[in-house]
C-alpha cells in the first residue's frame, strides 16, 4: 500500500490525474472504474484540461442510485456526463453504469457483473471514502458481498447525500453497487481521500482490524493500493507512526 500525501485538493486531483493520465497513456484502451462524489470533481476537472484520447478508453461506475431517471441531475449518470463524460472523446458504448430504474434489481445486478466480466476487469479504480468506511455502497455489514447487488443505503450515507436534495423524501433510500469482488479484482486501487472528517475512518480502514464493518478496510489485503490523501485526512494516522 503506498500514501502520497498532498497538501490539498487540487494537489490531490492532480496527482490522481497523473496516475489516470498513465494508465491511459499505458494502456489505451483501459478500463477505467470510477466514482461520484465531491472527491474526484477535482480530478475530472484536471482530466479534462489535459485533453486525453478517450477515444478508447472504457468506464464502469461504482453505483447509481435506484429509481432516479438518468435525466434527473441527482443521478450518478447525469453527475458523470456533467464532470467527465461530456467534455472527453469517450464513445457512449464505452460508459457502463448500473440502471437504476431497471424494475428488476437483480436482474440487472447480474447484467452488471457480466459487464464486468466482458470488459476483462478494471485497470485503475478510482474510489471515494464514505464516512462509515463504505466504498461504492458497499455498506457497514455482516458480511462482504462479493457481486453487484442492490443495497438498503445506511442513515449515515442517506444523511451525508441530504446535501444534494432539497427534502429528506426525495433522497434515495436504494441504490445498485459494484461489490467488494470487483472492486479488489481491479489491477490498481486508487483511493482518493481529503479533510480531517474522514481522518478516523481512514485510520480505521488502513490499521485497523479488516471488517464487513469497515469496508474499506479489505483493501489492505489488496497489493497494489495508492492512497492520495491530504495532511488532515492523514492526521489520525499519523499519531500511530
Ligand atoms: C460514489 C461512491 C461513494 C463515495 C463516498 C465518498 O460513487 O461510490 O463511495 O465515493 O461516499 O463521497 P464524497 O467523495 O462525496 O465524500
Amino acid at each position: 500500500m503506498e500514501i502520497i500525501e498532498v497538501k490539498n485538493y487540487d494537489e490531490l486531483s492532480t496527482v490522481t490525474a497523473d496516475l489516470i493520465e498513465k494508465q491511459i497513456k499505458m494502456k489505451e484502451d483501459s478500463v477505467l472504474g470510477l466514482a461520484t462524489g465531491s472527491s474526484p470533481v477535482g480530478t475530472y476537472k484536471e482530466l479534462i484540461k489535459r485533453n486525453l484520447d478517450f477515444s478508447k478508453v472504457r468506464t464502469i461506475n461504482l453505483d447509481e442510485y435506484r429509481g432516479l431517471a438518468p435525466d434527473n441531475k441527482q443521478s450518478y449518470i447525469y453527475f458523470m456526463r456533467d464532470n467527465l463524460f461530456n467534455h472527453v472523446n469517450i464513445k457512449d458504448e464505452n460508459i457502463n453504469i448500473p440502471n437504476g430504474l431497471a424494475e428488476e434489481g437483480f436482474e440487472e445486478c447480474l447484467r452488471y457483473d457480466k459487464c464486468i466480466e466482458d470488459l476483462g476487469g478494471i485497470d485503475l479504480q478510482l474510489l471515494g471514502l464514505g464516512l462509515n468506511g463504505h466504498i461504492g455502497f458497499n455498506e457497514p455489514n455482516t458480511e462482504f458481498v462479493k457481486g453487484t447487488h442492490v443495497v438498503t443505503l445506511s442513515q449515515s450515507t442517506i444523511d451525508a447525500n441530504s446535501r444534494f436534495f432539497e427534502s429528506y423524501e426525495e433522497i434515495p433510500k436504494e441504490a445498485i453497487t459494484m461489490g467488494i469482488k470487483g472492486i479488489m479484482d481491479a489491477g490498481h486501487i486508487v483511493l482518493i481521500v481529503n479533510g480531517a472528517k474522514k481522518a478516523s475512518i481512514l485510520k480505521e480502514a488502513i490499521c485497523g482490524p479488516i471488517t464487513p464493518k469497515v469496508q474499506a478496510s479489505i483493501l489492505q489485503l489488496h497489493n497494489k493500493v495508492t492512497i492520495v490523501a491530504d495532511k488532515e485526512a492523514l492526521s489520525e494516522l499519523k499519531k500511530t507512526f
